[in-house]
């Protein structure tokens, strides 16, 4: 197998929901316009708490600071595993569950804090710049290991990192468990050819930026009402879209523009976090993975600004649910 270490330099922002009208001109551009814009690696999610957008840095200079934009600090690289045909795993799963063993929990054990950005096309892990030494000491006898510059992948060997690992790992530490919230509605993974994106600009304009406006006359359906969660998900990377939302949101697209893969195939989503996960914490993506690569349970997996997000099969939802709730109980040693 091999791991790709991308080239795009990423930051980590938030947007208030009350300051993202300040900042509907840059993100136009960055969603729509991609010939005024150098941007490589865009993502934009809506939660109920704020607006989450991974960018690099070429995006970044887009968003003109305000104290409506929370930046995480550090510049985070982006991970990327690619099979390579002789992929040994008899494992049907898809998404974060295929990565769990190999990549989450060694990067969790060493201590490395992971944000996940699972796509319709490829599962990214960010890890933080300053990590990527022990990244790779870490995951180089699983994978291959390269390393992207300007489109083209240079292998890389451990004499290239200047500092080692703490091999062995640290001592093992007890993981919080964190609350989960399974809200009600069901979600749909889809792409986009690109090409197309104009015409479903409107559609997306109005359900990114006034979607908390109701219509006239309709119910309001914008809240956290009806144990529904508002999640609304749209990334532009390396020329693919991916978007995730949920049924209600998916109505108001053309039908036949959009695309998900095979059955079209329904999700449930497992909220993880009470209070705001910050970015420090190890081992939270590990926690939820860990079992659902156990039981083979595909997942996507997407890190926002304040909560983590597992999207698995709506037919696994019980059994997901069970097994949070045992893992609760009794925490893993
Ligand atoms: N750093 C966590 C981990 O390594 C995942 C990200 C949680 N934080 C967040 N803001 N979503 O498992």
């Amino acid at each position: 197998m091999d791991l790709h270490i991308l080239d795009h330099r990423l930051r980590v922002t938030s947007i208030s929901k009350s300051g993202l009208v300040h900042f509907t001109h840059p993100l136009i551009k960055l969603i729509f316009l991609r010939n005024r814009t150098r941007c490589k690696f865009f993502s934009l999610t809506e939660t109920p708490e704020n607006y989450t957008v991974v960018l690099d840095e070429e995006g970044f200079k887009e968003l003109k600071p305000s104290e409506h934009l929370q930046v995480e600090s550090s510049i985070w690289l982006g991970l990327n595993v690619v099979s390579n045909g002789n992929a040994s795993s008899s494992s049907q799963a898809v998404g974060v569950t295929k990565i769990a063993k190999s990549v989450i929990a060694p990067l969790a054990q060493q201590h490395v804090s992971v944000f996940m950005l699972s796509t319709y096309q490829t599962d990214f892990i960010l890890v933080r710049e300053k990590d990527l030494s022990v990244v790779i000491n870490t995951l180089e006898e699983e994978f291959n290991i390269y390393r992207e510059v300007g489109g083209e992948s240079f292998p890389v060997h451990c004499q290239d990192v200047s500092n080692g690992l703490q091999k062995n790992g640290k001592e093992a530490i007890q993981p919080t468990v964190h609350p989960v919230l399974i809200p009600q509605n069901q979600f749909c993974v889809m792409s986009l050819d690109p090409d197309t994106l104009p015409s479903i600009a409107t559609t997306l304009i109005d359900v990114l930026f006034y979607s908390s406006s109701p219509k006239d006359d309709a119910p309001s359906s914008t809240g956290q009402d009806l144990d529904c969660i508002k999640f609304f998900s749209f990334s532009l990377i390396d020329g693919y879209i991916s978007l995730v939302m949920d049924t209600e949101a998916q109505r108001q697209f053309p039908a036949d523009l959009l695309f998900t893969s095979s059955s079209g195939e329904l999700w449930r989503m497992v909220r993880i976090g009470g209070q705001p996960l910050g970015f420090d914490e190890c081992g939270i993506v590990a926690q939820i993975s860990q079992p659902l690569a156990d039981s083979d349970i595909s997942a996507y997996y997407i890190s926002t600004f304040s909560f983590d997000h597992a999207l698995v099969p709506e037919e696994d939802i019980m059994s997901v649910t069970d097994m949070l709730q045992h893992q609760r109980k009794e925490p893993a040693t």
